[in-house]
């Protein structure tokens, strides 16, 4: 197995010569290692089906069920693996058969709108469309790194609240009110700097822009202060750009990164599969 950084970055390694289906819990550990040291990790060629990724993702830690809404009792009758969640385009006999659809994912990390967020997300392309599709990640140690010491030294005591009632895409989730300003908006408070429990690394932890405040400030200053923390979150030096291969697998870390993803042609299919890996359980 190597592990070769990859990306102007440098937050960023591609882990080749390894089957995932075979691997030791050494060459497991290295993996983990390298995950937390850059952030994302890619490792090419992989084909599993739901049962392997399910395995692969849960090395990590206990795996999230995916959010089933209000899904009928016929289609929860359909699913195969509760912890593999379907994102594409594709729609059998007019019926979607996983959530995202072709539009553009605005940068956010997973999940920031509940009390404890996954960790990390593993994300395994099986069909891909010739153009468009790609997905971009963020390092928010990077963001964090580069913000003058005045701007740090006002957030240092804020938190965000993280909308819980809207999806990447913009569109508002099953059993939630829409609602206009954003001092309503239901979801989790986290602090806008991070402090990452394994690496002890700082992050900016901003979560997504639409529809977040900073509880405490006034709607505007909250706006103003939000606008100028996203001027720092994707600086081109700190972004690098996945274009994805059938069988790319790729685990990332939502405590460092953001991610977005471009849309494409919805003529065209594009099928991903995604675990989502809830906190590992500490002692004590
Ligand atoms: C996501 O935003 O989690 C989806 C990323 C992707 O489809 O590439």
């Amino acid at each position: 197995m190597r592990i070769n950084p990859i990306g102007n970055a440098q937050f960023v390694a591609d882990i080749e010569d390894v089957d995932l289906q075979a691997i030791s819990s050494g060459d497991f550990e290295q993996i983990y290692d390298a995950w937390l040291q850059f952030g994302v990790i890619r490792i090419r060629n992989q084909s599993l089906d739901d049962n392997a990724l399910q395995q692969f993702s849960a090395r990590f830690g206990p795996l999230e069920e995916m959010p089933l809404g209000r899904m009928s009792e016929q289609d929860r009758a359909k699913i195969t693996n509760i912890y593999v969640t379907v994102l594409s385009n594709i729609r059998i006999n007019g019926k979607a058969i996983g959530g995202l659809g072709n539009a553009e994912a605005s940068w956010h990390s997973d999940m920031t709108y509940v009390d404890t967020p996954p960790p990390a997300s593993v994300l395994l392309g099986i069909e891909i469309p010739p153009v468009g599709g790609d997905t971009y990640f963020a390092d928010q140690a990077a963001a964090y790194a580069a913000l003058p010491e005045s701007l740090r030294q006002r957030i240092s005591d804020l938190s965000i609240k993280h909308d819980a009632a809207h999806t990447s895409i913009g569109s508002l989730r099953p059993g939630y009110e829409p609602f206009d300003d954003p001092r309503d908006a239901p979801g989790s408070i986290h602090p806008i700097i991070r402090t990452h429990e394994e690496t002890g690394k700082q992050a900016l932890y901003l979560g997504r822009r639409e529809w977040a405040y900073i509880p405490g400030l006034s709607l505007s200053d909250s706006e103003a202060l939000l606008d100028e923390l996203w001027s720092y979150a994707a600086l081109a030096q700190n972004v690098w750009q996945q274009t994805w291969q059938p069988n790319d697998l790729i685990v990332w870390d939502n405590r460092r990164v953001l991610h977005r993803r471009d849309d494409f042609d919805n003529n065209t299919r594009r099928l991903m599969k995604r675990c989502q890996v809830l906190a590992r359980a500490t002692d004590g």
